[in-house]
C-alpha cells in the first residue's frame, strides 16, 4: 500500500459499501470490510490500492484481532448493515437483536477499538444510517429502532470527539438499488423497479463529499432522497 490516507469501509463486499470504496479509491488506500471473501478479492483487484479486511462484525474476538493491526486510520465508513423488518406484533426478540447487533453494537465496538487510530489521524467516522433513522414507518420497527440508535451513537461520538479533532457524519439514504432493497421489496410483495431508487454511487457521492470537504468543514448529517430517473 502507498502512503495515501487510509480508509476502512465495512460492508464493502456489495451495495453501498462497495460504491463508497470505489468512490474513495482515487484518494485513499482502502481496507474492504465484509465476510464474502470472493467479492472482496474481486473488488480489491479492480481498485488501485485496496485490500480485503474479511471480518464477521458480530464476532467480537475476530473484530478485536483485526482492529489491533491498525494504528492510524483517516476514515472509517460503517456501511455494513442488516434489515430484518416486521410489525411489532410479529417481531420476536431475535429480530430486534439481529438488527441491533450489526447496525448498532458492531458500529460502536469497531469505532471504540479504532478510536486511538482515528485520533492519531484527526480522522473521520461516517455512519450509513437510513431515512428510517429519521422517521420510522409501520412494519419497519426493529430496523428503524436500530437506525435511531446508531443516529444517537453518531451524535454522541461527535460531541465527545470533536475536541479530539474527529469528524462524524451520518448519511441518511432513502431506498437504494442494492440486494438489501431487493429483499425488502420482495418481502413487501411489490415490483422491483430500480429506476425508483437511488443508485449506490449517489450515496457514495455524498460520503465522498463529507470526507473530501476541506479541513475547516464538518458535514454532520446528509439526507439523500431518491428521485425517479430512467
Ligand atoms: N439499500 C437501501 O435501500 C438502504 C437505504 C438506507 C440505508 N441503507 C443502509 O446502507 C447500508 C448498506 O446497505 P446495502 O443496501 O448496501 O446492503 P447490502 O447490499 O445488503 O450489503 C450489506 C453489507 O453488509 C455486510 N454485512 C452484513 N452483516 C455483516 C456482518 N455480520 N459482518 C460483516 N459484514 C456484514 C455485507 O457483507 P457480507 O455479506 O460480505 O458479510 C454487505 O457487504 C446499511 O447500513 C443499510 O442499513 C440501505
Amino acid at each position: 500500500m502507498t502512503d495515501r490516507p487510509l480508509a476502512l469501509v465495512t460492508g464493502a463486499s456489495r451495495g453501498i459499501g462497495a460504491a463508497v470504496a470505489e468512490a474513495l479509491s482515487d484518494t485513499h488506500r482502502i481496507l474492504l470490510g465484509g465476510r464474502d471473501a470472493e467479492s472482496l478479492a474481486a473488488l480489491a483487484a479492480r481498485l488501485p490500492d485496496a485490500e480485503p479486511w474479511p471480518v464477521d462484525l458480530s464476532d467480537e474476538a475476530a473484530v478485536a484481532e483485526a482492529a489491533a493491526g491498525i494504528d492510524r486510520l483517516d476514515v472509517l465508513v460503517h456501511s455494513a448493515g442488516v434489515a430484518r423488518l416486521g410489525e411489532v406484533a410479529g417481531s420476536p426478540a431475535e429480530s430486534w437483536r439481529a438488527n441491533f447487533e450489526v447496525n448498532v453494537v458492531a458500529v460502536a465496538e469497531l469505532t471504540r477499538l479504532l478510536l486511538p487510530a482515528l485520533r492519531s489521524a484527526n480522522g473521520h467516522v461516517v455512519v450509513i444510517n437510513s431515512g428510517q433513522g429519521l422517521s420510522a414507518r409501520e412494519g419497519w420497527g426493529p430496523y428503524a429502532a436500530s437506525k435511531f440508535g446508531v443516529r444517537a451513537f453518531a451524535d454522541v461520538l461527535r460531541a465527545e470527539e470533536e475536541g479530539n479533532g474527529l469528524r462524524v457524519t451520518s448519511v441518511y439514504p432513502g431506498r437504494t438499488d442494492t440486494e438489501m432493497q431487493q429483499a425488502v421489496v420482495a418481502g413487501e410483495g411489490g415490483e422491483y423497479d430500480p429506476a425508483k431508487y437511488l443508485r449506490p454511487e449517489s450515496v457514495a457521492g455524498a460520503v465522498a463529499a463529507a470526507v473530501l470537504a476541506g479541513p475547516d468543514a464538518h458535514l454532520t448529517d446528509i439526507t439523500v432522497r431518491p428521485r425517479p430517473h430512467r
